[in-house]
């Protein structure tokens, strides 16, 4: 995942400006069906809750209470500092949610979890503004707008479940006259930073995993999605987490750097681009006296998908235009990589490109639309300089507007695996081709990436699933179907190696990473 481009100076030097482009300028006449999206949503003082200004006004914090849910009024927005100064207000954040962090972790884990169902039933409840805001912020289509307001709902239902029925204390055996209890507490305050490309979703679910596990959290969005957080964050905040449990802070790399730079907190959970994950895990071991905390880090892949001469083509081609240009290629699972037998490439490849013809690229608010814009001006020019350098090996391009942020998908041809050397986070897929015989020789190489999140394979052969199961160095591998959309609970997501360290979001071993584990052995 790109890093994030704007520092925060330049966040602040000229709020209402640079916010609205950090959010990239709104899609030119995006008129969201209104049966949808429902009427334009104001607040008790009137406010547009759709103007992106609001937001800019408030620079950092953003107090968004909404009301107490359906039928009135739909809260305030309260705003508290404007300043540049990033360590105080990092500090100032930081002090907050260790204030809250006794009583919250006291309330014990089925209250918290309580107010994890409460949330989801609230998520619910407010689907249609937050697709609104996510069409509109994150420029998702109305298909990937309504996957992201799902999968929010799923990480707080999951995560009170596991809660409830993992993290109470566990009597232990030991010898007679002896009582072992293990205890699985809240840390203290966490920071938790989260992307653009699931600004609802991920942000939620990281949230959602440290507080339900007793601690509490400062929460940092990605500067270009700060609106659809501040709405969960006030929705979070109605369901009963209280305010100084869930601290938001706006702001770029600076809020960042010092969020994690502050040696009072528990741990950090970071879902972003492999060089900020090895920037604040260098943060967290700078100090001498600081104490040693997790850092929960999920970055980004260079995935591919290995095609054999067994396999069904049609098959094949639907899933590698999901997995490469569905959501313009903006997920840490989508494929980079496709890799081809060779004697079924040219057939293979003739009909992406026919399937490619058939892609919509446009308006996101359209429902009809397959690819929509990529998320702002800087991930366009780099997506579109790179596209344009390899005019040459161009397989397939397609038609897309010229007035927006689109990047038409294309499939660029390479001699080798190893001519991929980065992610380009964007609806650009590559094509290389393997040779029969040679198939543990390709997974061989495909892992000497050092990136390990997502793998695919379409193969009839099982002896060949087998084998891709064994060799490959990925956390999530996909046989004979597409590579995107893990669902939470039953596809646990996440990588290794220079894709991030795990444990897996929506997974079974996630949240014991945000416990302190205590034991207590007495002689009775
Ligand atoms: N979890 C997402 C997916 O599976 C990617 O971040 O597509």
């Amino acid at each position: 995942l790109a890093d994030e481009q704007m520092t925060d100076a330049e966040i602040l030097a000229d709020p209402v400006e640079k916010i609205a482009a950090v959010g990239g300028t709104r899609h030119p006449g995006i008129p969201l069906p209104k049966d949808l999206f429902g009427p334009e949503r104001k607040n008790s003082e009137g406010i547009d809750l759709n103007d992106r200004a609001i937001l800019a006004k408030v620079a950092h914090q953003v107090s968004f209470v909404p009301s107490e849910v359906e039928g009135r009024s739909r809260g305030r927005i309260s705003t508290s500092l404007d300043t540049n100064d990033e360590g105080g207000v990092a500090q100032g954040f930081v002090a907050r949610a260790l204030s809250a962090y006794p009583a919250w972790e006291a309330a014990g884990v089925d209250h918290r979890a309580a107010c994890l169902d409460r949330l989801a039933d609230l998520l619910e409840q407010e689907r249609d503004a937050l697709m609104r805001i996510a069409v509109q912020e994150a420029k998702k289509t109305i298909p990937d707008a309504l996957g992201e307001v799902r999968e929010a709902v799923d990480f707080c239902r999951y995560y009170a479940q596991q809660a409830r029925d993992h993290l109470q204390p566990l009597e232990l055996p030991g010898p007679t006259g002896e009582r072992n209890l293990l205890r699985m507490e809240g840390r203290g305050a966490w920071v938790c930073i989260a992307p653009w490309n699931f600004p609802l979703a991920i942000f939620l679910g990281q949230v959602a995993a440290a507080l339900v596990t007793g601690n509490t959290v400062v929460a940092k969005p990605a500067p270009q999605t700060p609106e659809i957080a501040a709405y969960a964050v006030g929705l979070a905040h109605s369901a009963g987490i209280p305010e100084d449990a869930l601290v938001l802070a706006i702001g770029g790399p600076e809020m960042g750097a010092a969020l994690t730079a502050d040696p009072r907190i528990a741990g950090v959970a970071f879902t972003g681009s492999t060089a900020t994950a090895k920037r604040i895990a260098r943060t967290l071991l700078e100090d001498e006296d600081r104490p040693i905390v997790p850092l929960i880090a999920e970055t980004g892949g260079i995935n591919a998908m290995i095609v054999d001469s067994t396999a069904l083509p049609e098959q094949v081609v639907q899933d590698v235009v999901t997995s490469a240009f569905r959501s313009a290629g903006q997920r840490c699972s989508a494929l980079r990589l496709l890799v081809l037998q060779e004697e079924i490439a040219d057939r293979t490849l003739e009909m992406l490109a026919g399937a490619m013809d058939t892609l919509v690229v446009g308006d996101p608010a359209d429902p009809r639309t397959d690819v929509g814009p990529v998320i702002d001006q800087g991930a366009y020019d780099r997506l579109m300089t790179y596209r344009e350098t390899q005019g040459d090996r161009w397989i397939k391009t397609v038609d897309a507007p010229r007035d927006g942020l689109f990047v038409p998908p294309t499939a660029i041809r390479l001699d080798a695996i190893e001519d991929l050397k980065r992610e380009w986070f964007g609806p650009i897929l590559h094509v290389t081709t393997w040779k029969a015989g040679q198939l543990e020789d390709t997974i061989r190489r495909v892992n000497r990436s050092g990136f390990g999140l997502t793998m695919g394979l379409h193969s009839r052969i099982a002896r060949s699933a087998d084998d891709v199961e064994q060799l490959a160095r990925v956390g999530n591998l996909y046989v004979n179907r597409s590579m995107i959309g893990a669902i939470v609970g039953s596809q646990p997501f996440g990588g290794e190696g220079l894709s991030g360290t795990g444990p897996k979001a929506g997974g079974p071993h996630y949240l014991p990473r945000f416990c302190a584990e205590r034991v207590t052995s007495t002689d009775t």
